[in-house]
């Protein structure tokens, strides 16, 4: 195994906090670093211990070590009474021992709790450094550092503590770097600019909006882009739906703003890419999702359908695709996200939805050419196929009825959540695929490969 030295891969940072400890505090760190193992040795009381296992998710898990049991109230079987006893693994015995046998197991945690009032305090430390039982970026916690405050106080009273926070960081770059192997220090072992992969995936500072964001596919872009970091205008035909997703993402301090506008209309799509320019500056990434699905058989299909469907779905999403590409390529920079279908690639059925279907394969034609011609200045367009979602989309009386017949077509078993869709409109909106254009990105449980 390739192996580094651990003094060279560290640089510790201290804070010397003054405050006394409490679980209010541990429960903060756990949140703030989205633990979700942590390891804890010493005397942390039973409650303190429930406190920090109710913030932790349900995977989380904490590993709490003592020499010795406490009188019940640590105990594995007290836990067990709470619903989140469940994550807690009391380890009794030498803690030298234990993180033996956590390093044999090839366990690591994002947040380590010492007490430096164990005897040996020092070498636990040195051993989970030693061993990498910290994962990348986790955190050491030494409780009462400051000996209760004896080395530079007068008449302290025994309430006084201390707390070291000791972050692990990446090798920093004049790191000596101990290694029997090679270490081949390029973009891959430092990250692209120095950005590790899911920091690469972050849109903090970016603006974004999503057409049809009041509901469905749109409302979970929204939320997505926001979460990873990106401001976002929520437009929807329905005002009060845009609103109610724009309040939803205030709410997790997310920046939002509530747009009405109708993207088969020229001038309403340029109304809102100007009203988001006047708010925020610019536009960075544009997801235009809005799209309507109409049924009816081909033969009987009326040219009323096939217009209405492809004002909204085609003509739409080449206003919006036009109007936020201007702004684009004006800064050279910008990610273009169109929601196409499935039925771009296969006829779904039993439903009959020819203009759907065209429009859709309209739309992933219209995002490889934009895609091909914009990349030199920028800008990247790809799209988003969809299986089948659900969404108030398909709960219209004609389509409601087909699911169970769907279901037996899709490998997965299932239909799509729009959640299923998230983590594909960041990675497309972030630069981790920046060399990505014109691509069609199929989410479809396995339907259309049946
Ligand atoms: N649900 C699915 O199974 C599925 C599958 C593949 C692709 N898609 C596509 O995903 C996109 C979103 O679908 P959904 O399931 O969330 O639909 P949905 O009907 O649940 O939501 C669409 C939203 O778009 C808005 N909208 C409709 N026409 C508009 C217009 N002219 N201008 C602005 N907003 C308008 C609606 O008010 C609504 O809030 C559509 O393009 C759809 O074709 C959906």
């Amino acid at each position: 195994m390739h192996q580094i030295g651990v003094k060279a891969l560290t640089e510790v940072e201290v804070i010397i906090l003054y405050f006394v400890l409490s679980s209010q505090i541990f429960r903060m760190f756990v949140h703030m670093i989205r633990a979700r193992k942590i390891l804890l040795i010493g005397k942390l009381k039973g409650c303190s211990i429930l406190a920090i296992a109710e913030e932790l998710p349900d995977n989380g898990k904490i590993f709490a070590c003592a020499e010795e049991p406490y009188l019940g109230v640590n105990s594995q079987e007290a836990f067990d009474y709470s619903s989140d006893g469940k994550k807690i693994s009391m380890r009794v015995g030498p803690v030298a021992d234990t993180l033996e046998a956590l390093h044999a197991e090839d366990e690591h945690f994002d947040i380590v709790f010492i007490d430096a009032d164990q005897r040996n305090a020092v070498q636990y430390y040195s051993f989970v450094m030693d061993n990498h039982l910290l994962s990348m970026d986790a955190v050491i916690c030494v409780e009462n550092t400051l000996m209760k405050g004896q080395v530079y106080l007068e008449n302290v009273s025994d309430e006084n503590s201390g707390l070291s926070l000791i972050r692990r960081s990446p090798v920093p770059p004049d790191a000596v770097i101990e290694s029997k192997m090679e270490v081949v220090k390029d973009d891959v072992f430092w990250g692209c600019s120095r950005r590790r992969i899911l920091e690469r995936l972050r849109l903090d500072g970016r603006v974004a909006y999503v057409t049809g964001g009041g509901q469905g596919i749109g409302r979970a872009f929204a939320h997505a882009l926001g979460e990873a970091g990106a401001k976002v205008a929520v437009v929807d035909l329905v005002l009060a739906k845009a609103e109610a997703v724009a309040c939803e993402l205030s709410l997790k301090g997310i920046k939002s703003l509530a747009l009405a506008a109708d993207v088969s209309k020229p001038e309403d799509v340029q109304r809102m890419v100007d009203a988001i320019v006047a708010r925020w500056g610019t536009v960075h990434i544009a997801c235009n999702n809005a799209g309507i699905n109409l049924n009816s058989a081909s033969e009987e299909t009326s040219l009323e359908e096939w217009d209405k469907t492809f004002n909204v779905n085609l003509r739409g999403l080449f206003l919006c695709c036009q109007a936020a590409g201007r702004i684009m390529l004006n800064q050279g920079y910008g990610k273009i996200i169109n929601t196409a279908s499935m039925a771009s690639l296969i006829v779904p059925h039993p439903q009959k939805q020819l203009a759907y279907n065209a429009s859709k394969a309209g739309v992933v034609k219209l995002t490889q050419t934009l895609g091909a011609e914009w990349i030199d200045r920028g800008v990247k367009v790809n799209c988003i196929s969809p299986g089948i979602v659900d969404t108030p989309l398909i709960r219209s009386r004609e389509l409601r009825p087909l699911v169970r017949r769907w279901l037996a077509d899709i490998p997965a078993g299932r239909l799509a959540q729009p959640t299923d869709l998230q983590a594909a409109v960041v990675y497309l909106a972030s630069e981790a695929s920046d060399y990505m254009t014109g691509h069609n990105l199929v989410i479809e449980g396995g339907q259309s490969l049946w």
